[in-house]
């Protein structure tokens, strides 16, 4: 449906989220697997969590329930909760990690989801990173593959969900994950950089979603679309200028926060944060 106006702040409906975090105290950049991640370059720990910290106060300011997930030593990524699961409808797909670094991150936060009172959980046989992988829209699952999840976790989804999976190809190596090339915005309303997938996906996306906000490269580069919608408040990379502007000229509310030690893994908003869909 095309809207004849675009939606105003107003007419945005704000919906309290329920998300997990994990505090960054062990996070370290001590390997590399994504182009972002250079152990050379120094990380400074301290700012990595108050920066952090800004991000959990604020969704608390929000109105958001955040539950905090205990960070495990020698799990550096453990901070990027996207990945530990996908969880919608209150079933819990538990994640398994393409490389071997992260690989102890998946079933501690599937052990974290049944000991609070989860009961429908799916260890996963094939590769899947939970949400940053996985984005749920009201009507698909929006899947990414090529560099972490696969066809067979693709699948894996769709079967335990029961929600119709669409896989997508992402083609550029800094964009490795789909929460990095997308964002949800609400309901089956997204944003998306088209140069990070395959010419078939990229047909595909442009079909399911003739209005999407188109990103520039530019804004996909600062991690603009590693970004967090509650339906009217948009938290994202506060570096993607034009980019909140095109998200307020919606309708939306953007916020832009600082999360520069965390890029160093890359990861920003997004990646710090898994919801829990009841
Ligand atoms: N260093 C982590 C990795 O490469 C970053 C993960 C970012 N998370 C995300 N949801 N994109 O796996």
């Amino acid at each position: 449906m095309t809207p004849i106006t675009a939606p105003t702040t107003s007419e945005r409906v704000f919906r309290p989220r329920r998300y997990l975090m994990c505090r960054p105290v062990h996070f370290e950049v001590s390997y590399s697997i994504n182009p972002w991640m250079d152990p050379a370059k120094p990380v400074d720990a301290e700012l990595a969590v108050a920066q952090w910290e800004r991000l959990y106060a604020l969704y608390r300011e929000l109105g958001h329930t955040v539950d905090l997930i205990d960070p495990l030593p020698g799990l550096p990524d453990m901070v990027y909760a996207a990945n530990g699961a996908t969880v919608v409808d209150g079933k819990v797909l538990g994640a398994r990690f393409r490389n071997a670094e992260r690989a102890a991150e998946g079933p501690a936060y599937l052990e974290w989801f049944r000991s609070h009172g989860f009961t429908e959980t799916h260890d996963p046989e094939h590769i899947n990173e939970g949400e940053g992988d996985f984005l749920v829209t009201d009507s698909w699952i929006l899947a990414g593959r090529g560099f972490r999840s696969t066809a067979e976790g693709h699948q894996e989804a769709q079967e335990f969900f029961g929600r119709p999976v669409i896989g997508l190809e992402l083609t550029d190596p800094r964009y490795y994950h789909l929460d990095t090339a997308l964002t949800v915005l609400d309901g089956d309303e997204i944003m998306y950089n088209p140069e990070a997938f395959a010419p078939g996906s990229r047909e595909v996306l442009r079909r399911l979603f003739p209005d999407a906000v188109p990103v520039g490269p530019g804004e996909a580069a600062v991690f603009g679309l590693n970004a967090v919608s509650d339906g009217l408040h948009v938290v994202l990379p506060e570096a993607a200028q034009r980019l909140s502007d095109q998200l307020r000229e919606r309708g939306f509310e953007p916020i832009g926060i600082d999360l520069s030690e965390l890029l160093k893994g890359g990861g920003s908003v997004k990646c710090c944060t898994l919801e829990i869909r009841g």
